[in-house]
């Protein structure tokens, strides 16, 4: 059964199915509350119901206390309707920024690379369809055989015309449940189902000074798209990519930014070692991304900086950057938690957050 939503204060109304919760079909219809881990745990899409009546679905304990479900509160991410409702949420509007809307797709994987120590670089070609995004967001691919899905950054630029095309970066997590599907089943020529985009992780290109992009392991997905998308469109100001590894194993699209950085004197390169190997051939930096770029730059002020990768490590940038006078309207995050993060970190879990 359909319900009617609206949404104040836009007094947008979208049509919700008995079975969908209010976030899908908001984002569905271009109305683009705030979200983040989508399960129900991080708050983010707290809103208030204003009329109506909802599931409040599998919402954490954490997330939505007892009594604010009294108070009419509900995770946007979980609830479903069971009459017309009407709630108010802190619709997002960014001046020169247009979501795209969330669609579903199917799609074959072309290409299956281990392009590192347990990391995987995955292109799917979509099926009769092609997917609209801004560089920096997600996908969530249906794992087979569960209810459940995981989010995965797109790391393909997005072209003008809509990509036929994406790649994923996949890094194995011991247990992780879509890591165990992509290392374990899948094989190239396989069929596979996602929805997206998602996220607000997104790259801001009218902007003129400094950037900075502070990438950790597989963290580097959504930085390559926007690298990428700022190097097609002619960006000119200087851009930094720091990115962490422990060591060459892991460290993957070298060949890349190299080739980039050559073709581009306003781009700058650099790659670090936190626990390089004996045998490793190293002469570049060595360090954890935080302090590497700490030895490079004392002050970031008038610059933009955005930071994706395990939350201690984003954590530990932008401690850097406060430091150097860069303040939260300037530093965008990705923080990638594993399987064990979202079982461990209560209302802490999160895929995407913006500080
Ligand atoms: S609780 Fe809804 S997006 Fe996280």
């Amino acid at each position: 059964m359909k319900y009617k939503v609206r949404i104040e204060p836009i007094g947008v109304e979208v049509s919700c199915d008995g079975n969908q919760t209010i976030l899908d079909a908001c984002l569905r219809n271009g109305v683009w509350v705030p979200h983040a881990c989508t399960h129900g745990t991080c708050a983010t899409c707290k809103s208030r119901i204003i009329e109506g009546e909802v599931d409040f679905g599998l919402a954490s304990n954490f997330a939505l206390m007892d009594f604010e479900r009294e108070e009419g509160y509900v995770l946007l991410c979980t609830a479903k309707p069971r009459t017309n409702l009407v709630i108010e949420a802190d619709v997002e509007v960014e001046e020169g920024i247009e979501f795209y809307p969330v669609k579903d797709f199917t799609g074959k994987v072309v290409e299956i690379l281990d392009c590192a120590r347990d990391t995987r670089k995955i292109q799917i070609e979509i099926e009769n369809d092609k997917i609209f995004y801004l560089a920096g967001q997600y996908i969530q691919l249906y794992i087979p055989g569960t209810e459940q899905n995981r989010a995965y950054s797109i790391a393909s630029r997005p072209l003008k015309d809509g990509n036929s095309t994406i790649e994923l970066h996949i890094k194995r997590v011991p247990g992780g449940l879509g890591s165990g599907y992509v290392f374990e089943e899948l094989k190239e020529g396989d069929k596979v189902r996602f929805a997206g985009p998602f996220g607000r992780f997104i790259f801001r290109k009218n902007f003129d000074n400094p950037i900075l992009f502070l990438a950790g392991g597989t963290g580097l997905a959504p930085i390559k798209a926007m690298i990428l998308d700022a190097i097609s469109n002619g960006l000119k100001q200087e851009m930094y990519l720091f990115h962490g590894v422990r060591s060459t194993r892991d460290l993957y699209d070298k060949d890349v930014f190299e080739e980039i950085e050559r073709e581009n004197p306003n781009f700058h390169y650099i790659p670090a070692l936190s626990e390089k190997l004996p045998e490793d051939e190293w002469d570049g930096e060595l360090g954890f991304v935080h302090e590497v770029l700490e030895r490079k730059f004392q002050k970031f002020s008038g610059f933009k900086a955005y930071i994706s990768g395990p939350p201690p490590m984003v954590d530990a940038c932008i401690k850097v950057l406060m430091r150097g006078r860069l303040f939260a309207e300037d530093i965008y995050t990705e923080k990638f938690f594993t399987e064990k993060d979202r079982i461990e970190g209560g209302s802490k879990v999160g895929i995407i957050s913006r500080i």
